[in-house]
Protein backbone atom coordinates (compact mmCIF):
# COMPACT_ATOMS: atom_id res chain seq x y z
CA UNK A 1 0.00 0.00 0.00
CA UNK A 2 1.57 3.34 -0.78
CA UNK A 3 1.65 6.18 1.11
CA UNK A 4 -0.83 8.47 -0.78
CA UNK A 5 -3.33 5.64 -0.20
CA UNK A 6 -2.86 5.03 3.36
CA UNK A 7 -3.85 8.61 3.46
CA UNK A 8 -6.64 8.41 1.87
CA UNK A 9 -7.37 5.61 4.33
CA UNK A 10 -6.81 7.74 7.32
CA UNK A 11 -9.26 10.53 6.28
CA UNK A 12 -11.95 7.86 5.74
CA UNK A 13 -11.90 7.23 9.02
CA UNK A 14 -11.00 10.45 11.20
CA UNK A 15 -12.21 13.09 8.24
CA UNK A 16 -10.14 14.85 5.91
CA UNK A 17 -9.97 17.85 8.64
CA UNK A 18 -8.23 15.91 10.54
CA UNK A 19 -5.15 14.43 8.64
CA UNK A 20 -2.97 17.26 9.22
CA UNK A 21 -0.32 17.38 6.36
CA UNK A 22 2.80 19.84 6.18
CA UNK A 23 2.99 22.34 3.71
CA UNK A 24 3.56 26.43 2.80
CA UNK A 25 0.48 27.00 4.47
CA UNK A 26 0.18 24.88 7.25
CA UNK A 27 2.98 24.52 9.59
CA UNK A 28 3.04 21.69 11.94
CA UNK A 29 5.89 23.15 14.13
CA UNK A 30 3.71 22.35 17.25
CA UNK A 31 3.46 18.44 16.79
CA UNK A 32 7.24 17.79 15.09
CA UNK A 33 9.07 19.75 17.27
CA UNK A 34 9.81 18.79 20.80
CA UNK A 35 9.34 21.25 23.70
CA UNK A 36 13.24 21.82 24.34
CA UNK A 37 13.87 22.48 20.79
CA UNK A 38 16.17 20.09 20.22
CA UNK A 39 14.67 18.16 17.26
CA UNK A 40 12.47 18.82 14.77
CA UNK A 41 10.99 16.12 12.40
CA UNK A 42 8.91 15.50 9.55
CA UNK A 43 5.57 13.86 9.86
CA UNK A 44 3.89 12.20 6.93
CA UNK A 45 1.16 13.36 8.65
CA UNK A 46 -0.99 14.43 12.05
CA UNK A 47 -4.13 12.64 12.67
CA UNK A 48 -6.60 13.43 15.13
CA UNK A 49 -9.13 10.98 15.90
CA UNK A 50 -11.72 11.87 18.47
CA UNK A 51 -12.71 7.75 19.62
CA UNK A 52 -10.83 5.15 21.02
CA UNK A 53 -12.71 3.35 17.91
CA UNK A 54 -11.03 5.70 15.45
CA UNK A 55 -7.50 5.16 17.05
CA UNK A 56 -8.00 1.28 16.57
CA UNK A 57 -8.87 1.71 12.97
CA UNK A 58 -6.10 3.84 12.36
CA UNK A 59 -3.83 1.41 13.47
CA UNK A 60 -5.10 -1.02 11.94
CA UNK A 61 -4.97 0.80 8.51
CA UNK A 62 -0.84 1.68 9.12
CA UNK A 63 -0.36 -2.12 10.22
CA UNK A 64 -1.90 -3.35 7.43
CA UNK A 65 0.11 -0.72 5.40
CA UNK A 66 3.20 -1.22 6.77
CA UNK A 67 2.77 -5.22 6.37
CA UNK A 68 2.35 -4.62 2.14
CA UNK A 69 6.30 -2.75 3.23
CA UNK A 70 5.19 1.22 3.15
CA UNK A 71 7.92 1.56 6.75
CA UNK A 72 4.75 3.41 8.27
CA UNK A 73 5.27 4.08 12.01
CA UNK A 74 2.85 5.67 14.41
CA UNK A 75 4.29 7.94 17.38
CA UNK A 76 1.35 8.79 19.72
CA UNK A 77 1.62 11.91 21.30
CA UNK A 78 -0.40 14.33 24.24
CA UNK A 79 0.67 17.78 25.17
CA UNK A 80 4.09 16.97 23.21
CA UNK A 81 5.62 18.36 26.29
CA UNK A 82 7.88 15.73 26.98
CA UNK A 83 12.04 16.14 27.68
CA UNK A 84 13.44 13.54 26.12
CA UNK A 85 12.32 13.52 22.44
CA UNK A 86 9.40 10.89 22.69
CA UNK A 87 6.83 12.95 21.11
CA UNK A 88 7.80 14.05 17.81
CA UNK A 89 8.83 12.22 14.55
CA UNK A 90 12.27 11.70 13.44
CA UNK A 91 13.53 13.04 9.82
CA UNK A 92 12.37 9.99 7.89
CA UNK A 93 8.81 11.34 6.73
CA UNK A 94 7.58 8.24 7.13
CA UNK A 95 6.05 8.31 11.08
CA UNK A 96 2.41 9.59 11.63
CA UNK A 97 1.65 11.08 14.47
CA UNK A 98 -1.04 10.53 16.42
CA UNK A 99 -2.55 13.58 18.19
CA UNK A 100 -5.09 12.23 21.05
CA UNK A 101 -5.94 15.92 22.04
CA UNK A 102 -9.75 15.74 20.69
CA UNK A 103 -10.10 13.23 22.92
CA UNK A 104 -10.36 15.25 26.08
CA UNK A 105 -13.96 13.97 27.60
CA UNK A 106 -14.29 13.06 31.47
CA UNK A 107 -16.13 9.98 31.07
CA UNK A 108 -16.93 9.32 34.47
CA UNK A 109 -16.56 10.14 38.32
CA UNK A 110 -17.47 7.78 40.64
CA UNK A 111 -17.33 9.91 44.39
CA UNK A 112 -18.15 6.56 46.13
CA UNK A 113 -15.05 4.18 44.32
CA UNK A 114 -12.92 7.54 44.82
CA UNK A 115 -11.79 7.49 40.97
CA UNK A 116 -12.40 9.79 37.83
CA UNK A 117 -12.41 7.87 33.98
CA UNK A 118 -10.96 9.63 31.50
CA UNK A 119 -10.03 10.27 27.71
CA UNK A 120 -6.13 9.81 27.21
CA UNK A 121 -5.89 13.21 25.55
CA UNK A 122 -7.70 15.43 28.80
CA UNK A 123 -5.11 17.75 29.57
CA UNK A 124 -4.00 17.32 33.40
CA UNK A 125 -4.99 20.89 34.68
CA UNK A 126 -8.61 20.36 33.65
CA UNK A 127 -8.68 17.25 34.98
CA UNK A 128 -7.65 18.55 38.19
CA UNK A 129 -10.43 21.02 38.09
CA UNK A 130 -12.67 17.85 37.71
CA UNK A 131 -12.10 16.78 40.29
CA UNK A 132 -11.72 19.73 42.61
CA UNK A 133 -15.47 21.15 41.03
CA UNK A 134 -16.73 17.64 42.18
CA UNK A 135 -15.07 17.74 46.05
CA UNK A 136 -12.14 16.22 45.22
CA UNK A 137 -8.11 15.98 44.83
CA UNK A 138 -6.30 15.18 41.90
CA UNK A 139 -2.73 15.18 43.34
CA UNK A 140 -0.70 14.71 39.92
CA UNK A 141 1.14 18.29 39.52
CA UNK A 142 3.69 19.16 37.07
CA UNK A 143 4.96 22.80 35.60
CA UNK A 144 3.52 21.56 32.15
CA UNK A 145 -0.07 21.03 33.61
CA UNK A 146 -1.80 23.46 31.19
CA UNK A 147 -0.60 21.26 28.22
CA UNK A 148 0.42 17.78 29.42
CA UNK A 149 -2.19 15.09 28.99
CA UNK A 150 -3.20 12.46 31.16
CA UNK A 151 -2.10 9.57 28.40
CA UNK A 152 1.41 11.35 28.10
CA UNK A 153 1.38 11.30 32.00
CA UNK A 154 0.72 7.55 32.09
CA UNK A 155 3.29 7.27 28.73
CA UNK A 156 5.65 8.50 31.05
CA UNK A 157 4.98 7.23 34.33
CA UNK A 158 5.30 11.39 35.22
CA UNK A 159 6.32 12.46 38.86
CA UNK A 160 6.22 15.74 39.48
CA UNK A 161 5.69 18.00 43.23
CA UNK A 162 3.51 15.68 44.79
CA UNK A 163 5.22 11.98 44.59
CA UNK A 164 6.60 12.80 47.69
CA UNK A 165 3.02 11.61 49.38
CA UNK A 166 0.98 10.35 46.36
CA UNK A 167 3.66 8.63 43.98
CA UNK A 168 4.37 8.87 40.28
CA UNK A 169 1.28 8.64 38.13
CA UNK A 170 2.02 4.79 38.11
CA UNK A 171 0.80 4.77 41.53
CA UNK A 172 -2.74 7.14 40.73
CA UNK A 173 -4.02 4.93 37.60
CA UNK A 174 -6.02 1.88 38.17
CA UNK A 175 -7.29 0.86 35.06
CA UNK A 176 -6.30 1.34 31.22
CA UNK A 177 -7.99 0.95 27.51
CA UNK A 178 -5.75 1.14 25.54
CA UNK A 179 -5.42 0.26 21.59
CA UNK A 180 -2.81 -2.38 21.05
CA UNK A 181 -0.32 -2.55 18.01
CA UNK A 182 -2.22 -4.88 16.38
CA UNK A 183 -5.44 -2.26 16.29
CA UNK A 184 -7.30 -4.39 18.71
CA UNK A 185 -8.80 -2.40 22.05
CA UNK A 186 -7.91 -3.66 25.24
CA UNK A 187 -10.52 -2.35 27.89
CA UNK A 188 -8.93 -2.52 31.21
CA UNK A 189 -10.38 0.07 32.74
CA UNK A 190 -12.06 -1.54 36.13
CA UNK A 191 -11.61 0.81 39.31
CA UNK A 192 -10.46 -1.95 41.44
CA UNK A 193 -7.94 -1.47 43.75
CA UNK A 194 -7.51 -5.36 43.88
CA UNK A 195 -7.02 -7.74 41.26
CA UNK A 196 -4.47 -10.62 40.97
CA UNK A 197 -5.85 -12.55 37.86
CA UNK A 198 -2.49 -12.82 36.40
CA UNK A 199 0.43 -10.48 34.40
CA UNK A 200 -0.24 -6.74 35.36
CA UNK A 201 -0.87 -5.67 31.82
CA UNK A 202 -1.62 -2.18 33.23
CA UNK A 203 1.91 -1.65 34.32
CA UNK A 204 3.50 -2.64 31.54
CA UNK A 205 1.86 0.04 29.39
CA UNK A 206 3.01 2.66 31.92
CA UNK A 207 6.04 4.39 31.68
CA UNK A 208 6.39 2.23 27.66
CA UNK A 209 6.50 5.98 26.32
CA UNK A 210 4.09 5.04 23.52
CA UNK A 211 6.48 1.88 22.36
CA UNK A 212 3.89 -0.72 23.18
CA UNK A 213 0.41 0.84 22.26
CA UNK A 214 -1.62 3.67 23.01
CA UNK A 215 -2.95 4.54 26.01
CA UNK A 216 -6.74 5.83 25.00
CA UNK A 217 -8.23 6.11 28.67
CA UNK A 218 -7.72 5.99 32.15
CA UNK A 219 -9.14 5.01 35.65
CA UNK A 220 -7.55 7.63 38.38
CA UNK A 221 -8.03 7.83 41.80
CA UNK A 222 -9.39 11.01 43.53
CA UNK A 223 -8.61 11.83 47.31
CA UNK A 224 -10.26 14.19 49.44
CA UNK A 225 -9.50 17.53 49.35
CA UNK A 226 -7.21 19.01 52.18
CA UNK A 227 -8.78 21.16 55.20
CA UNK A 228 -5.56 23.37 54.65
CA UNK A 229 -2.27 24.20 52.62
CA UNK A 230 0.47 25.99 53.68
CA UNK A 231 3.26 26.64 52.02
CA UNK A 232 6.84 27.29 53.28
CA UNK A 233 9.88 28.80 51.04
CA UNK A 234 13.52 28.05 53.24
CA UNK A 235 16.46 29.29 52.61
CA UNK A 236 19.45 26.56 54.42
CA UNK A 237 23.18 26.48 54.76
CA UNK A 238 23.61 23.59 52.27
CA UNK A 239 21.99 20.39 51.14
CA UNK A 240 22.74 18.29 53.89
CA UNK A 241 20.62 21.21 55.62
CA UNK A 242 17.62 19.64 52.98
CA UNK A 243 18.40 15.92 53.97
CA UNK A 244 17.94 16.89 57.47
CA UNK A 245 14.73 19.12 57.03
CA UNK A 246 13.41 16.35 55.20
CA UNK A 247 13.79 14.09 57.84
CA UNK A 248 12.21 16.64 60.31
CA UNK A 249 9.66 17.70 58.04
CA UNK A 250 8.34 13.77 57.51
CA UNK A 251 8.61 13.47 61.48
CA UNK A 252 6.41 16.39 61.94
CA UNK A 253 3.68 16.50 59.38
CA UNK A 254 3.74 13.01 58.72
CA UNK A 255 1.42 12.48 55.67
CA UNK A 256 0.33 16.07 55.11
CA UNK A 257 4.19 16.61 53.94
CA UNK A 258 2.78 16.73 50.48
CA UNK A 259 5.47 18.93 48.63
CA UNK A 260 9.28 19.15 49.35
CA UNK A 261 11.39 20.82 46.47
CA UNK A 262 15.07 21.41 46.60
CA UNK A 263 16.48 24.57 44.16
CA UNK A 264 19.98 25.62 43.98
CA UNK A 265 20.90 29.41 43.97
CA UNK A 266 21.71 29.47 41.08
CA UNK A 267 18.52 28.14 39.27
CA UNK A 268 16.84 31.05 41.47
CA UNK A 269 18.74 33.81 40.13
CA UNK A 270 17.93 32.21 36.03
CA UNK A 271 14.15 32.71 37.94
CA UNK A 272 15.35 36.05 38.82
CA UNK A 273 17.15 37.07 35.57
CA UNK A 274 14.56 36.04 33.09
CA UNK A 275 10.85 36.68 34.76
CA UNK A 276 11.87 39.73 36.98
CA UNK A 277 8.68 40.62 37.69
CA UNK A 278 8.38 37.23 40.15
CA UNK A 279 10.15 38.43 43.58
CA UNK A 280 12.33 35.55 44.87
CA UNK A 281 12.81 35.37 48.55
CA UNK A 282 16.37 35.31 49.86
CA UNK A 283 17.88 35.74 46.08
CA UNK A 284 21.27 36.37 46.77
CA UNK A 285 20.87 37.48 50.89
CA UNK A 286 24.12 36.63 52.48
CA UNK A 287 23.52 34.55 56.08
CA UNK A 288 27.20 35.62 57.92
CA UNK A 289 28.79 37.18 54.90
CA UNK A 290 27.97 33.67 52.96
CA UNK A 291 25.42 33.25 50.66
CA UNK A 292 23.22 30.34 50.93
CA UNK A 293 23.00 28.09 48.55
CA UNK A 294 19.80 26.10 48.90
CA UNK A 295 16.32 26.98 49.60
CA UNK A 296 13.71 24.39 49.86
CA UNK A 297 9.70 24.89 49.03
CA UNK A 298 7.45 22.68 51.63
CA UNK A 299 3.97 21.73 51.40
CA UNK A 300 1.83 20.72 54.46
CA UNK A 301 -1.77 19.82 53.48
CA UNK A 302 -3.94 19.43 56.74
CA UNK A 303 -6.95 17.27 57.26
CA UNK A 304 -7.92 18.84 60.22
CA UNK A 305 -7.67 23.16 59.86
CA UNK A 306 -5.68 25.84 59.51
CA UNK A 307 -4.78 26.69 62.78
CA UNK A 308 -3.93 22.89 63.16
CA UNK A 309 -1.62 23.14 59.97
CA UNK A 310 -0.16 26.49 60.81
CA UNK A 311 1.11 24.69 64.79
CA UNK A 312 2.56 22.15 62.82
CA UNK A 313 4.44 23.95 60.56
CA UNK A 314 5.76 26.89 63.14
CA UNK A 315 6.81 23.78 65.26
CA UNK A 316 8.68 22.28 62.59
CA UNK A 317 10.28 25.68 61.09
CA UNK A 318 11.18 26.37 65.06
CA UNK A 319 12.97 23.11 65.55
CA UNK A 320 15.04 23.14 61.84
CA UNK A 321 16.11 26.64 62.92
CA UNK A 322 17.38 26.00 66.24
CA UNK A 323 18.93 22.77 64.69
CA UNK A 324 20.23 25.02 61.82
CA UNK A 325 18.64 23.37 59.40
CA UNK A 326 17.01 26.76 58.11
CA UNK A 327 18.44 30.14 58.26
CA UNK A 328 15.46 32.08 57.54
CA UNK A 329 11.94 31.27 55.74
CA UNK A 330 8.63 32.88 54.86
CA UNK A 331 5.13 30.95 54.87
CA UNK A 332 2.71 32.21 52.79
CA UNK A 333 -0.19 34.02 54.31
CA UNK A 334 -3.00 32.82 51.76
CA UNK A 335 -3.60 31.05 48.56
CA UNK A 336 -2.13 33.86 46.33
CA UNK A 337 1.10 34.16 48.28
CA UNK A 338 1.05 30.03 48.12
CA UNK A 339 0.63 29.75 44.69
CA UNK A 340 3.40 32.83 43.78
CA UNK A 341 6.11 30.52 45.80
CA UNK A 342 5.11 27.71 43.70
CA UNK A 343 5.42 29.21 40.66
CA UNK A 344 8.68 30.78 41.54
CA UNK A 345 9.65 26.64 41.01
CA UNK A 346 7.89 25.85 38.37
CA UNK A 347 9.70 28.62 36.72
CA UNK A 348 13.04 27.21 36.86
CA UNK A 349 13.09 24.98 33.75
CA UNK A 350 11.10 27.71 31.54
CA UNK A 351 13.97 30.21 32.76
CA UNK A 352 16.70 27.82 31.94
CA UNK A 353 14.70 27.25 28.85
CA UNK A 354 15.40 30.85 28.21
CA UNK A 355 18.44 31.28 29.38
CA UNK A 356 19.51 28.61 26.08
CA UNK A 357 20.28 25.00 25.55
CA UNK A 358 21.24 22.87 28.25
CA UNK A 359 22.02 19.39 29.30
CA UNK A 360 19.17 17.91 31.35
CA UNK A 361 19.81 14.98 33.83
CA UNK A 362 16.89 13.80 35.46
CA UNK A 363 18.25 11.61 37.96
CA UNK A 364 17.93 9.87 40.97
CA UNK A 365 19.77 8.36 43.98
CA UNK A 366 19.00 7.53 47.83
CA UNK A 367 18.62 10.48 49.59
CA UNK A 368 20.84 10.13 51.88
CA UNK A 369 23.72 9.72 49.14
CA UNK A 370 22.28 13.11 47.50
CA UNK A 371 24.89 15.76 49.53
CA UNK A 372 27.85 13.66 48.68
CA UNK A 373 26.76 13.16 44.96
CA UNK A 374 26.45 16.76 44.24
CA UNK A 375 29.59 17.25 46.42
CA UNK A 376 31.77 14.78 44.16
CA UNK A 377 29.95 15.30 40.74
CA UNK A 378 30.15 19.44 40.98
CA UNK A 379 33.95 19.01 41.85
CA UNK A 380 34.53 16.67 38.96
CA UNK A 381 32.28 18.55 36.44
CA UNK A 382 34.79 22.01 37.48
CA UNK A 383 37.86 20.23 36.84
CA UNK A 384 36.67 18.53 33.56
CA UNK A 385 34.59 21.61 32.27
CA UNK A 386 35.45 24.99 33.75
CA UNK A 387 33.17 27.44 33.67
CA UNK A 388 30.12 25.11 33.10
CA UNK A 389 27.20 26.64 35.56
CA UNK A 390 24.93 23.76 37.26
CA UNK A 391 21.22 24.19 37.18
CA UNK A 392 20.69 22.02 40.47
CA UNK A 393 16.89 21.64 41.73
CA UNK A 394 14.08 18.86 41.97
CA UNK A 395 12.46 16.57 43.72
CA UNK A 396 14.37 16.26 47.10
CA UNK A 397 11.66 14.17 48.60
CA UNK A 398 11.99 11.18 46.21
CA UNK A 399 15.67 11.85 46.09
CA UNK A 400 15.10 12.95 42.53
CA UNK A 401 17.52 15.65 41.17
CA UNK A 402 17.33 17.95 38.31
CA UNK A 403 20.60 17.90 37.79
CA UNK A 404 21.34 20.49 34.60
CA UNK A 405 24.27 21.49 33.04
CA UNK A 406 24.13 24.92 31.04
CA UNK A 407 27.39 26.11 29.11
CA UNK A 408 30.16 28.67 30.20
CA UNK A 409 28.99 32.52 30.53
CA UNK A 410 28.92 33.72 27.42
CA UNK A 411 30.11 30.79 25.35
CA UNK A 412 28.55 29.56 22.64
CA UNK A 413 25.43 27.38 23.85
CA UNK A 414 24.92 25.34 20.99
CA UNK A 415 28.50 24.59 20.85
CA UNK A 416 28.98 23.37 23.97
CA UNK A 417 26.36 20.99 23.80
CA UNK A 418 27.54 19.65 20.36
CA UNK A 419 31.26 19.05 21.72
CA UNK A 420 30.85 18.37 25.55
CA UNK A 421 27.49 16.97 25.98
CA UNK A 422 28.69 13.05 25.43
CA UNK A 423 31.67 14.19 27.97
CA UNK A 424 29.33 15.45 30.29
CA UNK A 425 27.03 13.05 30.60
CA UNK A 426 29.01 10.16 30.41
CA UNK A 427 30.80 11.84 33.43
CA UNK A 428 27.42 12.45 35.82
CA UNK A 429 25.60 9.22 34.63
CA UNK A 430 28.80 7.02 35.55
CA UNK A 431 29.01 8.93 39.11
CA UNK A 432 24.82 8.49 39.33
CA UNK A 433 26.06 4.48 38.67
CA UNK A 434 28.52 4.66 41.71
CA UNK A 435 25.89 5.73 43.78
CA UNK A 436 23.20 3.42 43.20
CA UNK A 437 21.04 5.60 41.39
CA UNK A 438 18.57 5.99 38.06
CA UNK A 439 19.97 7.79 34.82
CA UNK A 440 15.83 8.22 34.21
CA UNK A 441 14.17 9.24 37.42
CA UNK A 442 10.42 10.74 35.71
CA UNK A 443 11.55 12.02 32.01
CA UNK A 444 11.75 8.71 30.86
CA UNK A 445 14.30 7.33 27.89
CA UNK A 446 12.71 8.83 24.37
CA UNK A 447 15.25 8.94 22.05
CA UNK A 448 18.00 11.04 23.87
CA UNK A 449 18.78 8.54 25.72
CA UNK A 450 17.96 5.37 23.79
CA UNK A 451 21.64 4.82 23.62
CA UNK A 452 23.02 5.39 26.76
CA UNK A 453 20.41 3.14 28.52
CA UNK A 454 22.34 -0.60 27.51
CA UNK A 455 25.16 0.67 29.31
CA UNK A 456 23.31 1.43 32.23
CA UNK A 457 21.10 -1.27 32.77
CA UNK A 458 21.48 -5.08 33.04
CA UNK A 459 21.62 -7.15 30.20
CA UNK A 460 19.30 -9.40 31.23
CA UNK A 461 16.89 -6.42 32.08
CA UNK A 462 17.60 -5.34 28.41
CA UNK A 463 16.64 -9.20 27.05
CA UNK A 464 13.55 -8.88 28.97
CA UNK A 465 12.21 -5.28 27.75
CA UNK A 466 13.45 -6.62 24.25
CA UNK A 467 11.55 -9.87 24.68
CA UNK A 468 7.93 -7.48 26.04
CA UNK A 469 8.64 -5.16 22.78
CA UNK A 470 8.70 -8.14 20.29
CA UNK A 471 5.89 -9.90 21.63
CA UNK A 472 3.49 -7.07 21.82
CA UNK A 473 4.72 -5.08 18.62
CA UNK A 474 6.33 -7.39 16.04
CA UNK A 475 6.36 -5.29 13.43
CA UNK A 476 7.98 -2.32 15.64
CA UNK A 477 5.30 -0.04 14.48
CA UNK A 478 4.60 1.51 17.93
CA UNK A 479 7.34 4.42 18.11
CA UNK A 480 10.40 2.68 17.22
CA UNK A 481 13.79 4.31 18.01
CA UNK A 482 12.44 5.07 21.64
CA UNK A 483 13.23 3.73 24.73
CA UNK A 484 14.50 0.31 23.05
CA UNK A 485 16.29 -0.75 20.07
CA UNK A 486 14.84 -3.88 18.99
P1 LIG B 1 3.95 13.92 25.20
O1 LIG B 1 5.12 14.82 25.36
O2 LIG B 1 3.05 14.19 24.07
O3 LIG B 1 4.47 12.41 25.11
C1 LIG B 1 5.40 11.89 26.03
C2 LIG B 1 5.63 10.41 25.74
O4 LIG B 1 4.43 9.67 26.01
C3 LIG B 1 5.97 10.10 24.29
O5 LIG B 1 6.84 9.01 24.25
C4 LIG B 1 4.65 9.75 23.67
O6 LIG B 1 4.76 8.91 22.53
C5 LIG B 1 3.96 9.04 24.81
N1 LIG B 1 2.51 9.21 24.81
C6 LIG B 1 1.79 10.36 24.75
N2 LIG B 1 0.47 10.10 24.77
C7 LIG B 1 0.36 8.76 24.84
C8 LIG B 1 -0.75 7.87 24.87
N3 LIG B 1 -2.00 8.31 24.86
N4 LIG B 1 -0.51 6.54 24.91
C9 LIG B 1 0.76 6.06 24.93
N5 LIG B 1 1.83 6.85 24.89
C10 LIG B 1 1.64 8.18 24.86
N6 LIG B 1 7.67 15.61 33.89
C11 LIG B 1 7.69 15.04 35.11
O7 LIG B 1 7.70 13.82 35.22
N7 LIG B 1 7.72 15.82 36.24
C12 LIG B 1 7.69 17.17 36.20
O8 LIG B 1 7.72 17.82 37.22
C13 LIG B 1 7.64 17.78 34.91
N8 LIG B 1 7.59 19.13 34.80
C14 LIG B 1 7.59 19.71 33.56
C15 LIG B 1 7.59 21.09 33.46
C16 LIG B 1 7.61 21.71 32.22
C17 LIG B 1 7.61 23.20 32.12
C18 LIG B 1 7.63 20.91 31.04
C19 LIG B 1 7.61 21.53 29.68
C20 LIG B 1 7.63 19.53 31.13
C21 LIG B 1 7.62 18.91 32.39
N9 LIG B 1 7.64 17.53 32.52
C22 LIG B 1 7.65 16.95 33.76
C23 LIG B 1 7.71 16.66 31.30
C24 LIG B 1 6.35 16.35 30.66
O9 LIG B 1 5.40 17.37 30.90
C25 LIG B 1 5.80 15.02 31.14
O10 LIG B 1 6.64 14.00 30.68
C26 LIG B 1 4.37 14.72 30.70
O11 LIG B 1 3.94 13.54 31.33
C27 LIG B 1 4.22 14.56 29.19
O12 LIG B 1 2.85 14.62 28.86
P2 LIG B 1 2.40 14.99 27.37
O13 LIG B 1 0.93 14.81 27.25
O14 LIG B 1 2.93 16.31 26.98
O15 LIG B 1 3.12 13.83 26.55
C1 LIG C 1 10.59 19.92 36.80
O1 LIG C 1 10.71 19.28 37.84
O2 LIG C 1 10.49 21.16 36.80
C2 LIG C 1 10.49 19.18 35.53
O3 LIG C 1 10.75 17.84 35.64
C3 LIG C 1 10.96 19.84 34.30
C4 LIG C 1 12.44 20.02 34.16
O4 LIG C 1 13.19 19.65 35.02
O5 LIG C 1 12.85 20.53 33.16
ZN1 LIG D 1 10.86 17.22 37.66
Amino acid sequence: MSFSTLLQTLQSIVGPAHVLIESADNDLVQYVRDWRGRERGVALAVVRPNSTEQVAAVVKACAASNKAGSGVSIVPQGGNTGMVVGSTPDASGTQIVLSLQRMNNVRKLDGGNGTITLDAGCVLQNVQQACFDAGYLFPLSLGSQGSCTIGGNLGTNAGGTQVVRFGNTRELCLGLEVVTAQGEIWSGLSGLRKDNTGYDLRDLFIGAEGTLGIITGATMKMYPLPAAKLIAFAVLPSLDAAVSLLQLAQKHLSAGLTGFEVMGQFALSLVGKHFPQQRVPFLGTAFSGVVAPYCVVLENSDQESEAHAKAQFERLLEEAMEAGHVLDAVVAENMTQAKQLWHIRESIPLAQAQEGLNIKHDISIPVSSIPEFVRVTDAKLAESFPGARLVNYGHLGDGNLHYNVQAPEGADQAEFLETQEPGVNALVFDMVMQFQGSISAEHGIGSLKVEKLPHYKSPVAMELMRTIKRALDPQNMMNPGRVIEV
